[in-house]
C-alpha cells in the first residue's frame, strides 16, 4: 500500500482530482468504481471544476457505484443514486446508460448480484475505484464479519453504521439493510484509490494499515491488493506508527 498524507480533506480533494482528470483524459474510455459518503465530495467538486473549465470529459467514461441503500426508491434525496447525480453525473457529460449501479429495491438478490457481477465484466472490469472506510473499517458496506464475501449482497447494516449514517435521515427512519459490492469484486479492480479524512477514521486507518488482514476489519484486506493508495489528512493518520 502506498500511503499520502496532506494537510487536510481539501488538499486531499484537489491532488485525488487531478489524478481522475489525468487519468480520465489517458484512458478515456475507463471503468470507474465510485464511492458515496462525505469523504469523496471534495475530488467530484475539483473534477466537476474541471469539467466545467474544458479540461475534462466523461463522454466515453462508464461507472459502477459500490453500494445502494435497500427498500429506498431510487430518486429518494438520501439514495446513493441521488447522491452521485447531485455531486457528480449531473455536473458532467457522462451518458446515464454508463451510469451502474446496484439496485436496492429487487426482490431476488442474488440474480441482482449476478446482474452487477456480469455488467461490470462486459466492461473489461473496473480500472479505478475509489473507496472510503466506515468507523469500523467497513468498506462499501461490507461490515465486519466472520468471513469476507466475494460478489454483491444484500447486507444488513451494523448499529455502527446506522449511527453514522443516519444523521442524513432526518425525516425518515434509515434503512436496516444494503445492496453492497462485495470483497471479491472489490479485490478485482485493477487500481484501488482509498480515501479517509478526520480522527474518527484513525483507528480503522491504523488497522487497515498496521493491523492483522481480518474480515472484522474488512478494509484491511487491501493489503493483499497489489496496486492500492490511501490518501489520508493527518487526522486520520494520527494513530500510524510505521
Ligand atoms: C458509507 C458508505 C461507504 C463510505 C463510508 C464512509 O456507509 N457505504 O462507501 O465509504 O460509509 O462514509 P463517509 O465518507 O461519509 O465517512
Amino acid at each position: 500500500m502506498k500511503v499520502i498524507v496532506l494537510e487536510n480533506a481539501a488538499q486531499i480533494g484537489e491532488e485525488l482530482g487531478k489524478f481522475y482528470v489525468d487519468f480520465i483524459n489517458e484512458n478515456p474510455s475507463c471503468v470507474l468504481g465510485l464511492a458515496t459518503g462525505a469523504t469523496p465530495v471534495p475530488t467530484y467538486n475539483y473534477i466537476t471544476k474541471a469539467y466545467a473549465d474544458g479540461k475534462v470529459s466523461f463522454k466515453n467514461v462508464s461507472t459502477f457505484n459500490l453500494d445502494e441503500y435497500c427498500d429506498l426508491p431510487k430518486d429518494n434525496k438520501n439514495s446513493y443514486y441521488t447522491f452521485m447525480f447531485q455531486n457528480l453525473f449531473s455536473h458532467v457529460d457522462i451518458d446515464p446508460a454508463n451510469v451502474g449501479f446496484l439496485d436496492g429495491n429487487v426482490t431476488d438478490y442474488d440474480a441482482e448480484s449476478k446482474r452487477y457481477a456480469e455488467a461490470i465484466k462486459a466492461k473489461g472490469g473496473i480500472d479505478v475505484q475509489l473507496l472510503g472506510i466506515g468507523h469500523n473499517g467497513h468498506i462499501a458496506f461490507n461490515e465486519p464479519a466472520d468471513e469476507f464475501t466475494d460478489e454483491a449482497f444484500r447486507v444488513t447494516l451494523s448499529e455502527s453504521t446506522i449511527n453514522a449514517n443516519s444523521i442524513y435521515f432526518d425525516d425518515a427512519p434509515m434503512p436496516r439493510y444494503a445492496m453492497t459490492m462485495g470483497i471479491g469484486s472489490i479485490m478485482r479492480s485493477k487500481k484501488i484509490v482509498l480515501v479517509a479524512t478526520g480522527a474518527g477514521k484513525a483507528q480503522a486507518i491504523k488497522g487497515m494499515i498496521e493491523g492483522e488482514v481480518t474480515p472484522q476489519l474488512p478494509a484491511s484486506i487491501l493489503q493483499n491488493h497489489d496496486d492500492v493508495v490511501v490518501y489520508l489528512d493527518k487526522d486520520a493518520a494520527s494513530l500510524l506508527t510505521k
